[in-house]
């Protein structure tokens, strides 16, 4: 049987006593008692071990076999978003246009358009509530966990190598989906989290060939490391509370007197984090001699065994359950816990992840045996086992748990049946209003997706419709090739570009989001779009100008675009 189980060497008290851990971090420097050392592994036969269980706290047993850890490859990593300052100078280009606008309406009900606006208040209040999100953000940790100073709405916590990532298809679908849905309804107010097994290079490695958005919160080398923002500064708390009763360097010694234990690359060997590839058949019986080895030394430590040839010897307070913990709890003693937060993995080493108290789970629906069984052996209703597969399980189980919204902009709106296999009626009701400025700016390059694609006929209704309507006339847009034009010129650019990507797999995805409203009704969109007409992913920066239209519920309308490629 393909499969391993995490085990504690001793069991139940192993087990429960992580449990404690993840319902709260371990005090920074309390004490430890020397000689209690703890090992839990992951290794290749099957074994049971024992757990408490989350909603009845009572103890139970599971069988769990081996995690399977995904391929790495290579690549590069990517580069910063821009500074605020380029909130200005977007408006600095259009504030005459903006301007001529408040004139012109000075019945309007919008913040500018009510009337003595000049250009330079204008500007005045971009700049103001650039600076107030940056203030109220503060250091990136406190940016991360708290988005635009409030507690967020979500916070989703994913592993990635066949949960978010699904290696086996090309296309990148369901993640597409996953990143259209968090950037248009997400991406402002709630917190996304990736948590691997995979050290800082190889995560890069991975993001600079799939399209992963940039997350709040980064948990690298299984809980070992907690990284925030996109500079991903680490936290150094963390790292003192995984200091607590953890050697390297006994560690290090021990596992020299295992010749069976292959050191892994440089880059995957961490402060607490000792990797290592072992074969299958003498796994366990390695596992159980440098556990007891570690205990005569003192030292506490948690092995986990993953994919029939890794081994990671861990601070004993580290895993991806202990980290989550950790930084709820962060969360919570600054007064902003998440409202909801849903936790996604696909293998046994995600299991921890699902005991963390007061989460809610999916199990995606390609999960490995190993996580399959610790399910049917922890049945709670806060625990979802998805039909599809990686992010498109994610989605299902966003839709299981009623968040709002859960349904993908790929997957609805105006657009007509598409590629992705969504069949719906291009409908005459359909709205061509967004509820949010994301949601406006990823509707309108969803359909310029399929427009280029071919794949909606070629209508000069439709596009006024999805795309040219939305734009105020007297918009003023700049193209990443520096092509500069209003919104007359928009509407022949666009007829005249139809179809030029038929038959590519042209798909667009956007990144690193932040809108500022400023004025009544004005925002201030900046992201970054990468789209990839020949299969290799290209970024251009964007700031874009919108504003809600006169008249309630009449949605946004684009004052300005300017791109810049990257
Ligand atoms: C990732 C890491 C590796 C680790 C494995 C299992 O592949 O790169 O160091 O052993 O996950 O956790
Ligand atoms: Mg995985």
């Amino acid at each position: 049987m393909n499969c391993c189980a995490l085990a504690s060497l001793r069991n139940s008290r192993c087990w429960g006593e992580g449990r404690r851990q993840r319902e709260g971090p371990p005090a920074p420097f309390g004490s430890i008692a020397a000689h209690e050392l703890a090992c839990s592994f992951v290794f290749k036969s099957s074994v049971t071990w024992t757990s408490k269980k989350k909603h009845r706290g009572s103890a139970s047993s599971s069988t769990i076999p081996l995690p399977f850890v995904g391929n790495l490859t290579s690549g590069v990593c990517l580069s910063s978003f821009p500074s605020s300052t380029s909130i200005g100078f977007a408006l600095g280009i259009s504030e005459n246009k903006l301007s001529r606008r408040a004139n012109r309406g000075k019945s309007s009900s919008s913040g500018i358009g009510r009337g003595d606006d000049s250009n330079s208040r204008i500007l005045a209040k971009a700049m103001a509530g650039a600076d107030a999100v940056a203030s109220a953000a503060g250091t990136a940790e406190t940016k991360a966990i708290s988005p635009k100073g409030r507690a967020a709405r979500v916070m989703l916590v994913s592993d990635l190598d066949h949960t978010m990532v699904d290696h086996s298809d090309k296309s990148e679908i369901a993640l597409l989906r996953f990143n259209a849905l968090w950037a248009a309804e997400y991406s402002q107010d709630s917190v996304l989290v990736y948590s691997t097994g995979r050290s800082k290079k190889k995560y890069e490695e991975l993001r600079a060939e799939t399209p992963l958005m940039t997350p709040d919160i980064t948990i690298l080398s299984v809980g070992t490391i907690i990284s925030y923002g996109e500079s991903m500064v680490h936290d150094t708390d963390w790292e003192r509370v995984l200091d607590q009763g953890w050697n390297r360097d006994i560690v290090v010694e021990e596992a020299k007197q295992f010749p069976d234990l292959r050191p892994q690359e440089g880059s995957e060997q961490g402060r607490h984090k000792i990797s290592f590839h072992v074969d299958k058949h003498v796994a366990q019986k390695v596992i159980e001699k440098l556990s007891r080895r570690l205990e005569a030394r003192q030292v506490r430590a948690k092995l986990v065994y993953s994919g029939g040839i890794d081994l990671d010897v861990l601070s004993v307070h580290a895993g991806k359950g202990e980290a989550l913990a950790y930084v709820l709890e962060k969360m919570r003693a600054r007064g902003c816990p998440p409202g909801k937060t849903l936790v996604c993995g696909d293998s046994g080493n995600d299991a921890e992840l699902f005991e963390v108290k007061g989460v809610k789970g999916v199990v995606v629906g390609n999960a490995k045996e190993e996580l399959v069984e610790w399910y049917n052996s922890h049945a709670s209703p806060d625990v979802f086992k998805a039909t599809k597969n990686c992010a498109a399980g994610i989605i299902e189980a966003m839709q299981h748990f009623g968040f709002k919204p859960a349904t993908s902009p790929r997957d609805v709106g105006s657009l007509p049946a598409t590629a992705d296999g969504v069949d719906l009626e291009l409908s005459e009701s359909a709205s061509p209003l967004s509820s949010s400025g994301m949601r406006a700016i990823v509707d309108v390059n969803l359909f310029l997706e399929r427009w280029w694609r071919g794949e909606v006929p070629r209508e000069a209704d439709l596009l006024e419709r999805c795309f040219t309507g939305k734009l105020s006339p007297d918009a003023h847009i700049v193209l990443p090739d520096g092509k500069e034009m209003g919104a007359e010129k928009v509407r022949e650019h666009y007829l005249s570009t139809y179809g030029k990507f038929k038959g590519a797999d042209y798909r667009r995805w956007f990144d690193r989001a932040s809108e500022v409203e400023v004025a009544p009704g004005v925002w201030i969109i900046k992201l970054i779009q990468w789209d990839a007409p020949d299969h290799k992913w290209r970024g251009v920066r964007m700031t874009v100008g919108l504003r809600e239209k006169e008249g309630q519920g009449n949605g946004m309308e684009m004052l300005f675009l300017h791109s810049t490629a990257l």
